[in-house]
């Protein structure tokens, strides 16, 4: 008999740990029946399946089971006979024969396929949830989290991290999401918030001398969903004291290494680091794909004095798509669309020829202007050149957009690129009443060195916050924050936040601070978006186990829902519109 910690009052074994090794022993295995295919009037093989695998099953006489049943099976182990053994299975040299059946629970005929092979729409899949899981997707994916879960917290543990809970029914935080909010029975017309992050939670607790605090933490956030965003969606959040901001990238790069290794098997490289000025210049986005190179080009220089009324402004930026001269006009005018579409005034294409440039507007081109096209980035006869003319930042927005459509490869495919892009600027612009905006959040300390410019020049303040980016998607952001009160003070006044506003939604915070606050900074991280890059999945509902669809509702429980009268006069609510 294989013994195995898997061992359960029912069953011997998982059915796909049985091999050749074992054969003439008798052993019980229970699961589902995953198909059933008859031989003759009285011969009759099954499909069992659990969570490791499928295990074939000889069943003589007559038996009434069928697809999905749960039943136990008795059997002897046995190889198949030459012939019948199916190399795609893991269990496919061996059988379960002279067995006995125990039907555990009888079940209907399910909904859709169980069948990883078939394609399921996936609404049909979040409504059976429950019948998804017993597909291997779900199976592996989830499981694969756990692992990611489990070593991240490993990892946390051996450097020193203590792992605190903090609350869900929470007041405001400061992230800039806008918020669940939750009815309160006892106090009427007051509210709970669901947490967008432990932000404040963690700063406090530095405050409370625990020096390295992190949290597998739920946050919640009522903005719209895409293929990166849930409500509901959970973190790897850390915040450490007496750091500097380059203890919290050695914190957070070992943890995603460390996972990594678990996931993949192999642990990538250190991470490299790049700042967000370089990133924007070079690639057009604060969250560079690397996985390939296609860099951004500066031709400002080469059209300073252009008389080609397309390309003067203040900026002239470039991008070689390297073989892209074979573009149909089709597709050129599609990448135009686009440009226009992200805001540029148009876009300038040109294909490199053996003697010239190819372009309605090549002729429009002194030499020197030509000259500096063809040399982008090395250009070669057959690549093909865009150019878009305009302010710094959307020139090079639009044209790291561009290079992204072009050349980002589907998430399954390439290695995995992590980069730290750091000194994000402080401010991201103003609002429509003047006040400047955070980048990050208003705890968020600036750069030493720039913070006389947050009253001359505030929009060229650095942060000290820093984001850790995978294939270009925003795997996790975090600062070091402010600890000094005249130092928040500015940020504050700078933010347009009255001291009375300050003091209302974030007084807890402040006067903590007043009782010794240490110098302190954090990061979080978005464990889904982590494992839908290790999983090789586009969308990061193939990565929870009870996701919500892209208009917010779960169609398996039906949630949102309409509640009971009582429940409502409970919590003192009355409804007065419905949209
Ligand atoms: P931030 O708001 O950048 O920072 O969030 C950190 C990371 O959380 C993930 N994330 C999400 N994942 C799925 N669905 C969402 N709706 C969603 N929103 C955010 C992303 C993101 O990079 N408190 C700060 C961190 C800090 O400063 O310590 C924070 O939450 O992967």
């Amino acid at each position: 008999m294989p013994t195995d910690f898997e061992a359960t009052s029912m069953r011997d074994c998982l059915c796909a740990t049985l091999n050749a090794s074992m054969v003439g022993t008798r052993v019980s295995v229970c699961g589902w029946v995953a198909k059933r295919r008859e031989h003759g009037e009285h011969l009759a093989f099954l499909d069992l399946r659990d969570r490791s695998g499928i295990l074939q099953a000889v069943i003589e006489g007559s038996l009434d089971v069928r697809p999905e049943y749960v039943v136990r099976v008795t059997g002897t182990v046995s190889l198949r006979p030459e012939g019948t053994r199916n190399e795609r299975l893991a269990t496919g040299d061996i059988e379960l024969s002279e067995c006995e059946v125990e039907i555990l629970a009888s079940a209907e005929a399910p909904p859709f396929q169980l069948d990883d092979r078939v394609d399921i729409d996936e609404q049909v899949r979040l409504r059976y949830r429950f019948l998804d899981f017993r597909r291997d997707r779900m199976q592996v994916n989830l499981r694969l989290r756990a692992k990611v879960n489990s070593s991240l917290r490993r990892s946390m543990e051996a450097q020193g991290f203590c792992e605190v809970e903090t609350p869900l029914l929470w007041a405001p935080t400061p992230e800039g999401s806008r918020e669940f909010v939750v009815p309160s029975r006892l106090h009427p017309g007051e509210y709970y918030v669901l947490p967008q992050s432990p932000q404040i939670a963690k700063q406090l607790l530095m405050v409370g001398g625990f020096d390295r605090y992190f949290q597998i933490a739920r946050c919640m956030r009522d903005e719209d969903l895409r293929a990166d965003r849930q409500f509901e969606f959970t973190q790897l959040d850390l915040e450490a004291s007496f750091v500097t901001q380059d203890d919290i990238l050695a914190f957070v790069s070992l943890a995603v290494l460390d996972a990594a290794e678990a996931a993949t098997g192999v642990r990538p490289s250190t991470i490299p680091s790049m700042t967000w000025a370089h990133a924007l210049d070079r690639y057009g986005t604060d969250k560079p794909d690397l996985r390939f190179d296609m860099q951004l080009h500066d031709l400002s220089a080469a059209f300073a004095t252009t008389q080609v009324k397309a390309f003067s402004a203040p900026c002239v930026k470039a991008l070689r798509v390297p073989g892209g001269a074979s573009y149909p006009r089709s597709r050129l005018d599609q990448l135009t669309e686009q440009a226009k579409e992200l805001g540029a005034k148009g876009l300038a294409w040109f294909k490199v020829t053996s003697d010239s440039l190819e372009s309605p507007l090549a002729r429009f081109l002194s030499e020197e202007e030509s000259n500096a096209i063809r040399g982008v980035d090395g250009a070669q006869v057959g690549d093909l050149l865009l150019c878009v003319a305009d302010e710094y930042a959307p020139a090079c927005k639009v044209l790291g957009a561009l290079r992204v459509a072009i050349g980002s490869p589907p998430v399954s495919e390439g290695p995995h690129q992590y980069v730290w892009v750091t000194e994000f600027p402080m401010f991201e612009g103003v609002d429509e009443d003047g006040n400047l905006v955070a980048a990050h959040h208003p705890f968020t300390m600036p750069h030493v060195e720039d913070l006389d410019l947050i009253a001359s020049d505030p929009l060229k303040v650095r942060s000290q916050a820093y984001d850790l980016v995978l294939n270009g998607w925003e795997l996790g952001s975090g600062s070091v924050r402010i600890h000094r009160a005249d130092i928040q003070s500015r940020i504050f006044s700078a933010l347009g936040v009255s001291d009375e506003e300050a003091q209302n939604r974030f007084g807890f915070l402040l006067s903590a601070f007043k009782y010794g606050a240490p110098p302190h900074a954090g990061f979080a991280f978005g464990i889904d978006r982590l494992v839908a890059i290790f999983a090789g999945e586009e969308n990061i509902r193939e990565v929870i186990a009870y996701p919500k669809t892209q208009s917010g509702t779960d169609l398996m429980t039906g949630a949102p829902k309409d509640i009971t009268e009582r429940q409502k006069r409970e919590l003192h609510m009355k409804i007065t519109s419905k949209g």
